[in-house]
């Protein structure tokens, strides 16, 4: 296993982290305890929770925990094997404090997350989304109580705009506080909209740190045009979760499969050779329900794919526009 910075934490992690978003259900304690064990086992040292995340359970609002409490009871004994994530700032009650960035909310959520994951501090918090109700310094200063106080190691932000991780790093200069290391965005070589934003993460030493590489199981060649769907798949069990892809998502799913096969690669381990192929890639987080999906993504995760190759994705999921300044220096003059 190739480990890999956690943009400027220097923190070294796996190439590929385990999501955990599934443990309560459909993946239940005893088989989420033993994957994360296999996932360990195999050189994976980097774990993303959540406060909220409770598995197919989860209603917004809900009062979420429960994967916390199942990673608190696998890392028994293993605590110091890993580096830890978890979020804040997502909905998990009904009260007015259970939600967002405040400095109340942050501080309180931590200490139920401490206590839920049985240790006594995360390498990682992460602000899960932005909350546009809290001024960016009250969360900022949160984060900077928690660092000095060693609760947390760093701290990142998920579902973030690179505009938005920009004022957080500018007002952490101005201040002196802690920088943002990371940044958790859904992307997958079939949805492609934060693809700009991965430049300024590499200019600014953030390590991306993807969700939904594997797009809930679509880009894992599972789900085939006209076949049944597989028994006991996302898409079978929980259609909330994952919805049946468009004809034209399906066209790019078989043209991305006969691409991978010019690799030499099945889907699934194409889409993670790819997704670490693009800038500021720190760690996939993939989620996993067994142990073949785990070893699957280790292996992707050992691929490379050739340029001529990855290039012609782009044919068959394009990247966003980026737009162009009008004039820039000429790189000769
Ligand atoms: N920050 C955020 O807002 C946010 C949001 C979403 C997720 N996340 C994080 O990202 C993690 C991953 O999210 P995700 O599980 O939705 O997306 P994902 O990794 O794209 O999909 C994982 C699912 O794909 C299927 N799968 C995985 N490997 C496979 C293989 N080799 N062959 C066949 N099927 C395979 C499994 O589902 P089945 O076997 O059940 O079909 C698995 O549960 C979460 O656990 C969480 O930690 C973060």
């Amino acid at each position: 296993m190739k480990y890999r910075r956690l943009g400027s934490s220097g923190i070294l992690v796996s190439p590929i982290s385990l999501g955990t978003m599934t443990f309560g259900s459909p993946v239940r304690e005893k088989e989420a305890v033993k994957l994360t064990h296999a996932a360990i086992d195999l050189g994976i040292n980097f774990i993303d929770t959540a406060n909220v995340y409770e598995g197919y359970d989860r209603v917004l609002g809900s009062p979420g925990g429960v994967a916390e409490e199942i990673v608190g009871k696998a890392l028994r004994g293993k605590r110091d094997k890993v580096i830890l994530a978890t979020k804040v700032g997502a909905p998990n009650g009904p009260g007015p404090q259970d939600v967002g960035l405040s400095g109340t909310t942050i501080l309180n959520a931590l200490d139920a997350s401490l206590k839920r994951l049985a240790t006594d501090y995360v390498d990682l918090y992460i602000i899960h989304w932005p909350d546009e109700h809290t001024p960016l310094e009250t969360t900022l200063s949160a984060m900077e109580t928690l660092y000095r106080q060693g609760k947390i190691r760093a701290f990142g932000v998920s579902n973030h705009m690179a505009y938005q991780l920009c004022e957080l790093l500018w007002l952490a200069d101005k201040y002196g506080w802690p920088k943002a290391v990371s940044s958790q965005i859904p992307f997958s070589l079939l949805k492609r909209d934060f693809q700009n934003d991965l430049k300024f993460c590499a200019d600014y030493d953030i390590g991306v740190t993807p969700y939904q590489v594997l797009q809930g199981g679509l880009l894992t060649g599972k789900y085939k045009r006209g076949k049944p769907v597989p028994k006991g798949s996302r898409l079978d069990e929980s259609p909330g979760w994952l919805s049946y892809p468009e004809d034209t998502v399906l066209d790019q799913l078989e043209a991305t499969e006969s691409l991978a096969g010019e690799a030499a690669l099945p889907l699934s381990q194409y889409s993670v050779a790819w997704s670490l192929a693009q800038p500021a890639m720190a760690s996939l987080i993939v989620g996993v329900k067994s142990h073949d999906q785990i070893e699957d993504a280790v292996e992707g995760a050992k691929a490379s794919i050739p340029a001529e190759i990855l290039a012609g994705q782009d044919a068959i999921t394009p990247p966003p526009y980026r737009h162009k300044a009008p004039f820039s220096r000429p790189s000769q003059i």
